[in-house]
């Protein structure tokens, strides 16, 4: 069997390792790819650019393609699912208009309260509404969490501990500098407790979770400074309990797809959950995702005892429902981010990095890539989250201690990780 991976991260290194662990899988084309997909046996890169749809359908049809992986919510967004399908290719992921969860936290919203599920309450403006806005907040008090509706790389969430920083975000996000994802705003209610991710497989009909995940968004120690992307991941999570995860799928997951199902949206791919469960242990949605998580993937798989094909085909055959229970690894997995000085601001490319053949030979130990290309023989740094070093292990305590041993075995100038990846399940 032969797979297309699109997608350049952690996430998509991730997808290609667990696939070529099979050895019903021949090869994998990753495009664009990074360094490790470049150097991952079985599998190579093509130069594409995951917007180019045309390219990639005429690429899935020269491999003679089983099925191709959509990594990240852009190519999604803009339809890369409805346009190779339209070519009889068989993909996981989401239509655009299923995407539509992720790239407009209107609509999710709009979705949420038809189907009853828990979620912060809201209220949605249109740009020229800003005055309704600024009075809401002025009504609602703060804390209180400003967002622009679309896609903005997690440039649009801005958490307001005060009002006039509420009222500066909605300022600042009517003056356009987001474009489009701003021409609407959701101004919600301010949650505390513990977020966690849950990716779910869906054919549409039938949802299935993987095992919950915890990741830490912010870039500094102690959970402090601006968001990034994630600095690591975790699982499986000890506060998703297995009574929690029976709610989750009943409260949020199920509903979430008969909705789809009932507006005509034939949703094949991961359903991502990302969740605020209260210091009670009530579960919300904070918003959904429509692709898997980066770096959730690269904690979760490592785990997946059943053949991921199998999954990703069978969702997109429509056939989870007669598919047996996920198995899963005994253990835990604990994911370090290695990122180049500087990130999530600006930051330097093109350094060398070193060790990482060392750091994998510890059992259990992989290293995924994600900003990184292979320069030569060499692999450099080609972004700003650099590395995903992934340790399983009996406990996370042991899974914390591989994870930062392997780190300590890679180089590359002005790196930068966090210390305490998993201090909440130490
Ligand atoms: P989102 O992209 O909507 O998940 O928001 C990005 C981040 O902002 C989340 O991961 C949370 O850390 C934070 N956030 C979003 N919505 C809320 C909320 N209603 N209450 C508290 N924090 C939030
Ligand atoms: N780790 C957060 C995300 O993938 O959106």
């Amino acid at each position: 069997m032969n797979v297309l991976v699109i997608g350049s991260g952690g996430r998509e290194h991730a997808l290609a390792w667990k696939l070529l662990l099979s050895n019903e899988i021949d090869r994998v084309v990753c495009i664009p790819g990074n360094g490790g997909t470049a150097t991952l046996k079985g599998c190579q890169n093509a130069d594409l650019s995951v917007e180019d749809f045309e390219g990639i359908a005429a690429l899935a049809k020269a491999e003679k393609a089983d099925l191709v992986v959509i990594g990240p919510e852009l190519p999604l967004s803009q339809g890369i699912t409805d346009a190779l399908q339209a070519q009889n290719i068989p993909v996981f992921g989401p239509t655009q208009a299923g995407a539509t969860l992720e790239s407009s936290k209107a609509w999710a919203k709009a979705l949420m309260r038809e189907a009853g599920i828990p979620t912060a309450k809201s209220q949605v403006f249109s740009q020229a509404q800003k005055a309704e806005a600024l009075a809401y907040v002025e009504e609602v008090g703060a804390p209180i969490v400003v967002k622009a509706d679309g896609l903005a790389a997690g440039k649009g969430v801005i958490v307001a501990e005060t009002l006039a920083a509420a009222k500066a975000a909605i300022e600042t996000l009517c003056q356009g500098e987001l474009g489009e994802a701003a021409n609407t705003l959701v101004i919600e209610e301010f949650l505390t407790g513990q977020e966690v991710s849950v990716l779910a497989l869906t054919d549409g009909i039938t949802v299935r979770p993987l095992l919950p995940a915890q990741d830490h968004k912010q870039v500094g120690e102690g959970d402090t400074g601006p968001n990034t992307g994630g600095m690591g991941a975790y699982a499986p999570t000890p506060i998703v309990t297995p009574e929690l995860m029976a709610r989750i799928q009943t409260e949020v997951l199920e509903p979430t797809v008969a909705v789809l199902q009932k507006r005509g949206i034939d949703y094949r791919g991961v359903l991502y959950a990302g969740l605020m469960v209260s210091p009670q242990g009530e579960p919300k949605v904070l918003e959904f995702n429509c692709r898997f998580g980066d770096p959730e993937t690269q904690a979760v798989l490592p785990l997946l005892k059943t053949p991921l094909h199998e999954l990703l085909r069978a969702c997109v055959e429509g056939r989870l429902a007669g598919m047996p229970e996920i198995e899963w690894h005994p253990g835990t997995a604990m994911c370090v981010v290695m990122a180049a000085g500087g990130y999530p601001g600006s930051y330097e490319k093109g350094k060398p990095i070193s060790g990482m053949g060392d750091a994998e030979a510890e059992e259990g130990v992989t290293v995924f890539h994600a900003g990184t290309r292979l320069d030569g023989q060499h692999v450099v740094s080609s972004g700003g989250r650099v590395l995903g070093v992934t340790a399983v292990a009996e406990t996370f305590e042991c899974a914390i201690d591989k994870a930062y041993g392997a780190v300590e075995k890679i180089h590359f100038e002005n790196c930068y990780y966090r210390r305490d990846i998993g201090y909440r399940v130490r």
